[in-house]
């Protein structure tokens, strides 16, 4: 089934906060990369757990026998949005960065004096930092360097990944550029040395399939609220391994996957939300199954997007001044994030004006810190960042494109 523009056009009557006007004209929602809009049908189910069952898991009683079959599901239906088999390898938190630092710290106690882990020069932070921590306790961190064609360097990925790599933190797609990286790659690297895959698919979710199965990483991230699900965090670790890890929680708590990273009571209402999400988003495809509608949805949905991406990437490269960061849409394999600069004028400066006119995009590094220092842009402001999701129309991509002209004029 093809997502059309239409079906795009028809979708942003579910999002409540696509009628917010400013300035007598709807908001241009082109911020995705930091957060996307949520449907009604995510709102509803929210509302309906605190409505209906408000309480904590594992009481003997209806409305906590209610709480822990939502969970059960909810893991179960995230399980199907990553491609995976059964809900128990899906552990949830408060957001990405916070279960990567569990997950950081857990991975610490098991390593031993001269032991690597590998970051990469591309990432956001908050794939970077719960890594480069292990520099100060002795262990050798190496960076996988970014090329500025936008790319990670693949010759040097294949130099910094050697016998003594325990793990390898690599994200799936730049939050800055769009980049998708060779992450295949990374696992048979990774794989020949003995060592861990962890794989930061926060800005890959949104827009690509998942087939975590068929990747087979040890470690897999991402994040409900960038597909229009509520503020969650999500971790799938391969079966059999979280077991083995010596992870940061309560004694009493229980010892298992997928619980034994989660620690303290969960938000079970927004964790609910985060399903909600993926059956919304599977509601745009077809199949018999929940993953067969996810498959067919994201791959369709993400056409769309891609092709949206790709005009505004061409048109807005052909505005004198401007400058567009990162690689092309010849690929598929490319997140629809466009960033720019434009000469003359902060990234910030643009934003404002943009934001003045309810045209909503991000200016700065939004946490890809290294990235935007190895471009050489940290001190210019960074970047302006464009992201198209599943309700963003030409129309808003026009206006954006026309706001350009002027301002860099
Ligand atoms: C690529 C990437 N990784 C990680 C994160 C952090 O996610 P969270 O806000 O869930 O901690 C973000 C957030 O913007 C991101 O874009």
């Amino acid at each position: 089934m093809a997502f059309t523009a239409a079906d795009s056009a028809r979708c942003r009557a579910d999002f409540p906060a696509l009628s917010r006007t400013h300035a007598g004209q709807p908001l241009a929602y082109l911020d995705g990369p930091a957060g996307t809009q949520v449907p009604q049908h995510v709102i509803d189910t929210i509302a309906n757990a605190y409505s209906r069952y408000n309480a904590n898991t594992h009481g003997q009683f209806p409305t906590s026998n209610d709480v822990d079959a939502a969970m059960e599901r909810t893991r179960a239906v995230l399980a199907d949005f990553l491609g995976v088999a059964g809900g128990s390898c899906i552990s949830l938190g408060a957001n990405m960065t916070t279960l990567n630092y569990a997950l950081s710290h857990a991975v610490e106690r098991t390593l031993k004096p001269g032991d690597e882990v590998v970051v990469t020069e591309l990432d956001h932070e908050a794939n970077r930092a719960p890594w480069m921590r292990l520099a100060n306790a002795g262990f050798v961190v190496r960076e996988i360097k970014l090329n500025p064609d936008g790319r990670l360097d693949e010759a040097d990925m294949r130099a910094k990944i050697g016998p003594r790599t325990r793990l390898v933190a690599i994200g799936y797609s730049s939050n800055a550029l769009g980049t998708v990286n060779d992450v295949e790659l990374a696992r048979e690297l990774t794989r020949k040395v003995g060592a861990w895959l962890s794989v930061d698919a926060v800005h890959y979710a949104p827009h690509f399939v998942m087939d975590v199965a068929g990747l087979d990483p040890d470690f897999f991230l991402c994040s409900a609220y960038k597909f229009y699900g509520p503020h969650i965090g999500i971790l799938y670790t391969r079966p059999g391994l979280l077991e083995t890890l010596p992870t940061d929680r309560l004694p009493a708590q229980e010892p298992v996957a997928p619980y034994r990273i989660e620690t303290g009571t969960l938000n079970h209402p927004a964790m609910e939300g985060a399903a909600a999400a993926v059956e919304y988003i599977a509601s745009f495809g077809s199949g018999a199954t929940l993953r067969q509608r996810v498959v067919d949805a994201v791959s369709s949905i993400g056409a769309y997007e891609h092709g949206l991406a790709a005009h505004y990437h061409a048109e807005v490269g052909r505005i004198p001044g401007v400058r567009v960061w990162g690689t092309d849409f010849s690929t598929r394999r490319r997140a629809p994030t466009v960033s720019i600069t434009i000469e003359g004028r902060t990234p910030f400066e643009v934003a404002t004006t943009l934001g003045r006119e309810g045209i909503c995009v991000w200016d700065g590094d939004f946490y890809a810190v290294k990235p935007i220092e190895v471009l050489g842009l940290t001190a210019r402001g960074g970047v302006l960042r464009t992201g198209v999701s599943m309700y963003t129309q030409a129309a808003d991509v026009e206006r954006l494109l026309g706001a350009l002209r002027r301002i860099a004029a």
